[in-house]
């Protein structure tokens, strides 16, 4: 059935109120009141995140915004100086920011960190297990040395378990607290349109991205 330009009008605006009451009774029953804002959903005031790898790239934008949502920062990353850079930007501007010189690989190095976050800060609310690498050129498998696999693996997905198993264990004696993992699509994909050699990233990637449904399988997370 036709309908004439008026009646289709009407009938577009009040599927458009519809709509937009439908989200509007999703917002309120989520917060439970009209008059928060989206600062306020995201507002992080005196809580504590700690960022890896959080020296530069995604870990250092990730740190920044974290920080102007109110948290306190701890900038962990194998690149010292590159923390302290990272973390003098953000006092620079008012934010609590604590440079960490740690290797996610190495256990002793992550237990430091937690430790030095709870001396400064006393508590730990949100990890961002970040710190990642890859390598560029052409590595077919056939050629892949076995340094480069054990080490993509050992920063990409053993930092990840490190770092979420220390830091959790102090968010379960909190008794709250977040964790989360960067993947990537390259975890469900082969992502052929990069030269980086894509089997030992995608393989971390994946194991990444597992750790998401095994804590999810968990009914006390
Ligand atoms: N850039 C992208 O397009 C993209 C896409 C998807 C996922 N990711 C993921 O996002 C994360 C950040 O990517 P990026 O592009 O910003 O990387 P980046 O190379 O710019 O930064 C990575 C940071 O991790 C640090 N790091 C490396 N090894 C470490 C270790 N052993 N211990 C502690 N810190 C270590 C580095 O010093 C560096 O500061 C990585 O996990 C990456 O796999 C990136």
């Amino acid at each position: 059935m036709r309908q004439s330009a008026a009646t289709q009008e009407a009938h577009d605006e009040r599927n458009v109120e519809i709509r937009n009451g439908w989200a509007e009774e999703d917002i309120r029953h989520t917060l439970k009141s009209k008059t928060m804002s989206v600062p306020d959903i995201f507002d992080l005031t005196d809580r504590v995140a700690l960022v890896t790898g959080a020296a530069r790239g995604l870990g250092r934008a990730m740190a920044s915004a974290l920080a102007g949502a109110g948290a306190r920062l701890v900038i962990a990353d194998i690149n010292g100086p590159g923390a302290q850079a990272a973390a003098a930007e953000l006092q620079a501007s008012g934010h609590d920011a604590l440079p960490l010189t740690v290797d996610v690989t190495q256990p002793a190095d992550v237990d430091r960190m937690v430790q030095e976050t709870l001396r400064a800060y006393g508590r730990i609310d949100v990890l961002l297990n970040n710190a990642g690498i890859n390598y560029g050129g052409e590595f077919p498998p056939e050629d892949l040395g076995q340094c480069i696999w054990d080490e993509i693996l050992a920063v990409n997905l053993t930092g990840v378990f490190l770092c979420a198993q220390a830091v959790g264990r102090q968010m379960i004696r909190q008794g709250r607290g977040k964790i989360i993992n960067m993947a990537s699509m390259s975890g469900i994909i082969v992502n052929r349109l990069t030269d980086r050699h894509p089997l030992s990233y995608s393989v971390s990637k994946a194991g990444v991205l597992i750790t998401i449904a095994c804590a999810l399988s968990q009914p006390c997370w």
